[in-house]
């Protein structure tokens, strides 16, 4: 196995913040695992979940009153910043440990290595767009396998049930794929299907549905641009959604995925009336659509890094560029863990 690069250069959302309480968490990233805590202030802290006195897990330990987290084991302990103390060795001095940034963004924690600017996070939220809110999906496959499924939709008829074409449709798909040296942008337009969601999003089957998306590298994240247009008049439907899609590799077989949606109503439309309906309906499907991904990809969990030997079609353009940028840009160059 090649060495790991250091996935903390960039800022990867790691757990929704209001599940950071009083028990310390181990959340991982490329085979590393962090611990996360609130000292006695509440505030969110992250640490190297080894302690470095003989490596036991600090994710198992406690935080004591002082708001100091304590090893489980012989019970060094550490405040946010890393500085450790041995309780019985008061006067030992290489007890320090790596203290990580650990931010909160939309309702997230974000984490990243010291030296990364808060600069490098990546800005959500777009002019004139509501955030509806935010959902964690599993995904039991290596990154470049998830994200291989998030770069074509070619598979909407078979893999989801409400999102886009049916398999009818597929035939009238217009593609379209732009390739850049730190991105890919990918857009699709073809007739939605019948669905229980569209009546509650202002949207009617046999509307074309748009899906524009860009991926990015930094870290690797999609954000997918979704809206209707009435066939016979040419007329956009009021709503537009926009999801950003974050797929943190937690190990070589296992990838989170955090997503953030965000939707648009158009002055003076009747959707205005109904936008806790809007959100609910948004959230729900998105959650649903997300999980038939994540329940399909065990099926595919061993697909290769190479794609020689594929027959791959002219949907898989984004698939091959993806991977490329996955390799140079997230993982650095230097191979997958
Ligand atoms: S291993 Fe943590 S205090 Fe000994
Ligand atoms: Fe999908």
């Amino acid at each position: 196995m090649k060495a790991a690069p250091d996935m903390t250069r960039f800022f990867h959302p790691v757990l929704p913040a209001r599940q950071l309480g009083k028990t310390p968490v181990c959340i991982e990233i490329g085979e590393r695992r962090y611990v996360l805590f609130r000292d006695q202030h509440g505030r969110a802290a992250a640490l190297d979940d080894a302690c470095p006195h003989r490596q036991a897990p600090l994710s198992k330990g406690f935080v004591r009153s002082d708001g100091r987290l304590a090893c489980p084991y012989h019970g060094w302990n550490f405040d946010a910043f890393g500085h450790g103390r041995s309780p019985a060795q008061p006067t030992l001095t290489h007890c320090d440990t790596i203290a990580y940034q650990l931010v909160e963004n939309y309702g997230y924690l974000w984490l990243a290595a010291k030296q990364t600017s808060i600069s490098a996070l990546t800005k959500l939220g777009w002019d004139g767009f509501e955030f509806a809110g935010s959902f964690s999906t599993l995904f039991k496959a290596p990154l470049h396998v998830a994200l291989d499924n998030f770069s074509e939709d070619e598979h909407l008829p078979s893999v989801h049930s409400s999102l886009g074409w049916d398999e009818g449709g597929l035939s009238q798909v217009s593609f379209k794929a732009e390739t850049f040296s730190e991105r890919t942008e990918v857009h699709y337009q073809g007739p939605q299907r019948r669905s229980p969601w569209l009546p509650f999003l202002g949207v009617k089957a046999g509307d074309q549905f748009h899906n524009d998306w860009i991926t990015r590298f930094d870290p690797v994240h999609a954000v997918f641009t979704m809206f209707w247009v009435e066939p016979k008049t040419g007329r956009q439907r009021p709503l537009i959604t926009r999801t950003a899609i974050f797929m943190v590799p937690e190990t070589s077989s296992r990838t989170r995925f955090h997503t953030f949606v965000f939707f648009k109503i158009a002055n003076k439309s009747l959707l205005h009336q109904f936008v806790p309906v809007v959100r609910w309906a948004l959230l729900q499907a998105g959650r649903r659509e997300l999980a038939a991904d994540a329940s399909f990809i065990v099926n595919v969990a061993d697909t290769p890094l190479e794609l020689e030997g594929m027959h791959l079609g002219k949907f898989d353009k984004p698939v091959i560029h993806n991977r490329r940028l996955l390799q140079s840009i997230y993982y650095g160059g230097k191979g997958e863990t």
